[in-house]
């Protein structure tokens, strides 16, 4: 194994890591000050998730958030990014219509960030809008399985490839590749399958949700550091408490403020 450490994080580092067998992390960020510590921590892909749709801005689904809403959190992000290789969603609505609104749009949300890849959805389906970005120099990352922009016709988060259909999830996986993207996830995948989908590929692929054999991992942040409300999901591993911490912090701070504890000598200016 080669353990390089790549000053910047670039598409051709993770094609790099796949060749050597090296396993590569990756986590969502849509601030500032968590992506400059993913940045300090040596993750090498921040994603700036759609997924800011339910986590930053208490959209239901990630299906409302919208280019201009995505944009300042991309922009937020990239500045803090001095070795992540920084990569944008491409909301819902921005480029299932056709190759030319897709390239519109990603040329905006590169402009707008300082971001240096897209993420789309989707295998086939998207195989136009991936080409026609790389075609003009937009780095494109894929994503097939559970995709959630599709939750309504999924019929929910469901695990996408089981049976007979791993074949439909290898067509769509070798969609992705042909028309370019340079890494791909694999959401909500049987392990076996994204095992075989991570030695047919050429390109890196990024589980969640897709167990251990795949060329890198991604989680949500706010469900790594244990933040989400609720119970976590199967493939999630929380590896803080930070809602229980917060709410201990933020109750203990209401109580010393009623009671006169806070502010102290010591936090008051003679
Ligand atoms: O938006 C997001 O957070 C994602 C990850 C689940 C991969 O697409």
């Amino acid at each position: 194994m080669n353990d390089f450490e790549p000053k910047k994080v670039r598409t051709s580092t993770l094609a790099q890591f796949k060749n050597d067998g090296r396993k590569f992390s990756c986590l969502t960020s849509y601030d500032n000050l968590t992506a400059g510590i993913f940045d300090e921590a040596g993750i090498e892909v921040i994603l700036v998730g759609d997924s800011a749709a339910d986590n930053a801005l208490g959209y239901d689904t990630t299906l409302p958030i919208t280019v201009a809403e995505i944009i300042p959190f991309g922009r937020a992000v990239a500045k803090a990014a001095k070795r992540a290789l920084v990569v944008v969603d491409m909301p819902f609505g921005s480029y299932e219509a056709g190759a030319e609104t897709a390239l519109a749009n990603a040329i905006e949300i590169m402009k707008a960030t300082g971001a240096s890849s897209v993420k789309i959805e989707g295998g086939q389906r998207s195989a136009k809008q991936i080409s026609a970005l790389t075609e003009a120099g937009i780095p494109v990352m894929g994503h097939i399985g559970f995709t959630p922009q599709s939750i309504h016709s999924l019929g929910g988060a469901k695990v996408q490839g089981r049976g007979e259909d791993a074949e439909r999830l290898i067509a769509e996986a070798l969609a992705v590749q042909e028309a370019g993207a340079y890494a791909v996830v694999l959401e909500l995948v049987p392990r076996e399958l994204a095992a075989e989908l991570t030695k047919r590929l050429t390109i890196p692929t990024i589980g969640i949700g897709a167990g251990n054999a795949t060329d890198g991992q991604i989680l949500v942040w706010t469900d790594f550091a244990g933040l989400y409300p609720g119970k976590p999901r199967k493939f999630v591993k929380q590896y803080l408490s930070l809602r229980a911490d917060l709410l201990k912090a933020a109750t203990q701070y209401r109580t010393e403020v009623a009671s006169g504890e806070f502010p102290s000598a010591e936090n008051s200016h003679d």
